[in-house]
């Protein structure tokens, strides 16, 4: 098995066995790509939330944030183009009956044709060491070039008969690469055909009186229609922008990839209201500001990369993705487009109400452009948890498994934990708890020896674990161990609450944006 995969397992494995996530409904054999949240998953997930409101609402003073409905006008799916455009071209396998995107399946294939161009690099920079100029190779290497245009003759090709909504050519493609079902080999494939992604329901108790509605497949739509309330209500004046946390809901052909691609999911989206003309500078700051979000987060610079799109969505004017290497490989963790003034004019087209803003300076009414940042909760969860995810060999040829999050994002930020819980101790350390657990999320464990209670400490990220002894009732000091160095020292209970709050207040990420 490759070792990719093994990583991946264990990523899955360590999520359920420590309250990170489990399979939704697991005891009818589960539900699928639908996962909840256990005890230190939601911690973890409401910490990025955090983080990300904190660093859009509360850092800049020209950005709001607001919770609107899931069930929304179902009109306002055919203004935004949903209804008519929400597809993915899917295709069947008929041997093995198994349903892909025919999009993913030519994008796989040009990934391949990276990772061989990838190795002839790396082969290269071996052979010549210091003396190696990558720029140079790249550019005249005969097979990366090859391998290269290769990708950008598919890509091109691909784009343009998803345009076109040419989907035999699709087909043709699939079958002139002889691209084969990953999975068993097959090339007998059907033709391609457009599958709506949205999920039906009905409001309204008779069936006859019931509205068609969809749950909303993205969260932007939201903020679009509330853009004239929170402007007047707000009074802020252009540019400023609007954010949001919510669920979305899509019915995905190819759900696999545990919380990668889930049909119920969670956005963090923000749409910037901007001057006509000025789009796409705001398009450029974004993209730099978004990306400096996620570096803050100390995941390491080599998991990330720019992926501008050849094809843009029927709203987008430019756009591009921030890829993570995730397990699987690199993949689209947040998207940021800029998405001209297409909505606000379609709701205004659709509703019949004026959705514009008048420009003082300008001395003219207008319908803002949009530039918006959107990314993926969960997604965003997966990347940081399997970064995070470490096992280690220790000096003394021990092992642990360390989960080295953020601190700030951390489920429990300290456990409190007494050698034993007679002669006193245990109540000591009780009182540490109950003064510590207004400001931290804090716990406190007397099972088990110490060295099994630092592990699962380690295991869940816990940044600190404070032992109670038998001295600490005389000199009231602990010992502090911290998770990452596993250093011990001796601190007075009296200091305990600064030095936490010194390692794990979220003004160590912000600060770094
Ligand atoms: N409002 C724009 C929009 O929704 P998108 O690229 O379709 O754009 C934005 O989605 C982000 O939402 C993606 O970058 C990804 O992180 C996340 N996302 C999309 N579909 C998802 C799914 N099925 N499961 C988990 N996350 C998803």
């Amino acid at each position: 098995m490759a070792k990719q995969e093994d990583v991946f397992k264990k990523v899955i494995s360590h999520a359920k066995e420590y309250g990170f996530i489990f399979p939704s409904s697991e005891i009818y054999d589960g539900l699928s790509a639908v996962y909840d949240y256990g005890q230190n998953g939601a911690e973890l997930k409401n910490n990025i939330k955090q983080y990300w409101w904190k660093a859009m609402v509360q850092l800049n003073d020209n950005i709001v944030g607001i919770d609107s409905a899931i069930f929304m006008h179902p009109t306002i799916w055919k203004a935004s183009g949903h209804v008519d455009a929400f597809n993915d071209p899917l295709i069947d396998n008929k041997d093995s009956k198994k349903r892909f995107r025919a999009d993913v399946l030519l994008e796989d294939y040009c990934a391949k044709l990276e990772d061989k161009a990838q190795k002839e690099i790396e082969k290269a920079e071996k052979r010549f060491g210091d003396a190696f100029d990558k720029a140079q190779f790249e550019s005249t290497n005969p097979r990366v070039l090859e391998y290269r245009e290769k990708q950008s003759v598919i890509l091109k090709r691909l784009a343009r008969s998803l345009e076109n909504n040419d989907l035999a050519d699709v087909k043709a493609l699939i079958e002139e690469l002889e691209i084969a079902d990953p999975d068993t080999g097959s090339k007998n494939w059907t033709d391609v055909r457009q599958f709506n992604l949205m999920f039906g329901t009905k409001l309204g108790a008779a069936s006859e009186n019931a509205t068609d509605l969809y749950l909303r497949p993205e969260t932007a739509q939201g903020i679009f229609v509330n853009f004239l309330n929170v402007q007047k209500t707000s009074r802020h004046k252009l540019p400023f922008g609007i954010a949001q946390i919510g669920k979305a809901f899509r019915n995905e052909i190819v759900a696999r990839q545990f919380i990668f691609r889930m049909r119920e999911f969670e956005q963090m989206e923000m749409q910037f209201f901007v001057p006509p003309g000025t789009e796409l500078g705001y398009y450029e700051e974004w993209k730099q500001k978004r990306l400096n979000w996620h570096l803050a987060l100390g995941l390491g610079r080599e998991n990330y990369k720019f992926h501008d799109h050849e094809k843009l969505a029927h709203y987008a004017n430019a756009a591009a993705d921030i890829e993570f290497k995730f397990p699987f490989g690199f993949k689209e963790l947040e998207g940021i487009h800029s998405r001209t003034d297409f909505d606000l004019s379609a709701h205004e087209k659709f509703s019949g109400r004026k959705l514009q803003y008048f420009d003082n300076e300008r001395n003219e009414n207008y319908t803002p452009f949009v530039v918006e940042t959107s990314v993926g909760l969960d997604r965003l969860f997966l990347a940081i948890f399997s970064t995070c995810l470490k096992d280690e060999v220790l000096e003394d040829g021990s092992e642990r498994t360390v989960l080295t999050l953020p601190p700030a994002l951390a489920p429990v930020k300290a456990a409190i934990l007494p050698l034993m819980k007679k002669d006193g101790l245990g109540e000591y350390g009780e009182k540490i708890f109950n003064d510590l657990k207004y400001d931290f999320n804090v716990i406190y464990e007397d099972k088990d020896s110490i060295g099994k209670r630092y592990r699962r400490q380690d295991a869940i990220g816990t940044p600190f674990c404070i032992t109670v002894d038998h001295d600490s009732l005389t000199d009231h000091t602990v010992t502090l161990r911290d998770r990452d160095t596993m250093k011990q020292e001796r601190v007075p209970v009296s200091d305990l609450r600064r030095i936490i709050d010194e390692k794990t207040n979220f003004r160590n990420l912000l600060s770094k944006i």
